[in-house]
């Protein structure tokens, strides 16, 4: 991965054409001159320093004041809008090195060039079977993640999912055009069901792919940074989206005294070139994951040097000779090769040349030292925000009250759309 692939995504639509956005050009920019600075050695993209923010808000900044406006624009639109991001994540068990490197560190990128929303999904997280006991400890507990991975609250907000009813509401909404066919045939159902026994399964897990939709579209959102596993996921929310636009909007909402047009926005994933699947310590083939029952093939993201070093230590490995990318028979080489490039901020190349002719014996300690360092400042910063329990309330509270603000228009488009009595 070269420098600036934390915020080269895949997505769907017509790829090139988001390049073409200024902001986003200008970002990638900032970054690369900051790496140079900082000569490659520490990721670019983990704990932005505050100068750097500093520097970065004022040319974004200065972007949009030189941004040409149109000729003629009426008084109440001179702001130009930015475009939303938003993405979640449960609060089950720990947040992982995977849950970092596919999502969180890719919203830190994101949350200075675009509006972003950042949300604890509760209500996800009762879906399978659960500790009460644990829940409310795992929200704060990931709520202060988010801000300790740099999610930073002057520009993003934070909040848990439950503390914004609309959630609850659009996904009711959403449900009556959602064909049953599209949520049975959803991959992480079919799994997951199995694993509760078929017929014993909720039914919130049958229905969570219309929760998750209705977290996108409530805020009419530009793009999704999420892992590969929740791919499937948002090609039903954009279907939905289009569904529902094609149901309710257009003509037949204007009849009903609506604006007309589009009720919700397409999303777009936002999914990293790198990182986007990280694998679990314990088999290269199967996904690092919070619900695996050995801890040992996971990192999480507060664990201790000593538990690290262990978890790497014992990771499985093979018996070839040196460390390559990308051969199908050595998951785990390929697995390991690209944690270490994103914690190092170095590039594929840089990797592939400093490990082709290690052992395991050489390249683990290394591998350690790195994963160590990278999540050592965020633990640090887990331990002053949760010290401090009444700012997180604040926190949590402001993001809930700016959400619902947005939320609250989406509801009312659509129930005016669909013929409620309003
Ligand atoms: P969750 O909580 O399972 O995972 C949170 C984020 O982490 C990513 N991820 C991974 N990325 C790389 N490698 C891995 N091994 C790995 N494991 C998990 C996930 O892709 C995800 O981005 N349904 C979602 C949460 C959700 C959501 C949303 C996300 C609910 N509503 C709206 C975005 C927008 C989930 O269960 O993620």
């Amino acid at each position: 991965m070269d420098s600036e692939t934390a915020i080269r995504f895949e997505h769907f639509g017509s790829g090139e054409g988001r390049h073409r956005h200024g902001l986003t050009l200008s970002l990638s920019r900032v970054i690369r001159k900051r790496e140079k600075l900082k000569n490659g050695a520490r990721d670019s993209l983990s704990l932005p320093h505050p100068l750097f923010l500093q520097v970065l808000s004022s040319r974004l900044q200065h972007q949009i004041s030189q941004t040409p406006k149109p000729s003629f624009s009426p008084p109440n639109q001179t702001k130009i809008p930015m475009k939303r991001v938003v993405s979640g994540v449960q609060p089950t068990g720990s947040i992982h090195l995977g849950n970092y490197l596919g999502a969180i560190k890719n919203w830190v990128a994101l949350q200075d060039t675009y509006e972003t929303l950042f949300f604890i999904v509760d209500l996800h997280a009762i879906t399978l079977p659960y500790d009460p006991q644990e829940l409310r400890k795992a929200t704060r507990d990931t709520a202060a993640l988010y801000l300790a991975c740099g999610v930073d609250i002057s520009k993003a907000s934070v909040f848990v999912q439950s503390h914004v009813r609309a959630h609850v509401d659009l996904m009711w909404l959403l449900s009556s055009s959602t064909p049953i066919g599209w949520l049975q045939k959803m991959t992480q159902f079919k799994e997951k069901s199995r694993k509760e026994g078929g017929e014993n399964a909720s039914v919130s897990l049958l229905t969570y792919p219309v929760l998750m939709a209705a977290d996108i579209l409530l805020y009419k959102s530009d793009f999704v940074p999420v892992g590969e596993d929740q791919k499937q996921h948002l090609e039903l929310a954009r279907d939905l989206a289009q569904r529902v636009n094609n149901l309710y909007g257009g003509r037949k909402w204007k009849k009903l005294g609506g604006r007309g047009g589009s009720i919700f926005k397409i999303p777009e994933p936002l999914i990293p070139q790198v990182g986007a699947r990280v694998m679990s310590l314990t088999d290269g083939r199967s996904k690092m994951s919070k619900s695996a029952p050995s801890d040992q093939s996971r990192i999480n993201l507060l664990d201790s040097k000593d538990l690290i070093a262990d978890k790497i230590k014992r990771c499985k490995t093979d018996s070839f000779v040196g460390l390559e990318y990308d051969n199908a028979e050595r998951p785990e080489c390929n697995n390991l090769l690209s944690v270490y490039q994103i914690v190092s901020g170095k590039t594929k190349d840089e990797v592939m040349e400093e490990c082709k002719d290690m052992s395991w014996g050489t390249f683990k300690p290394l591998l350690t030292d790195a994963v160590v360092e990278h999540l050592s400042p965020i633990q640090v910063r887990y331990q002053e925000i949760t010290a401090e329990s009444a700012y997180l309330d604040k926190v949590l509270t402001e993001g809930a009250d700016k959400a619902t603000e947005i939320a609250e228009v989406t509801i009312r488009n659509l129930k005016q759309a669909m013929g409620f009595y309003i």
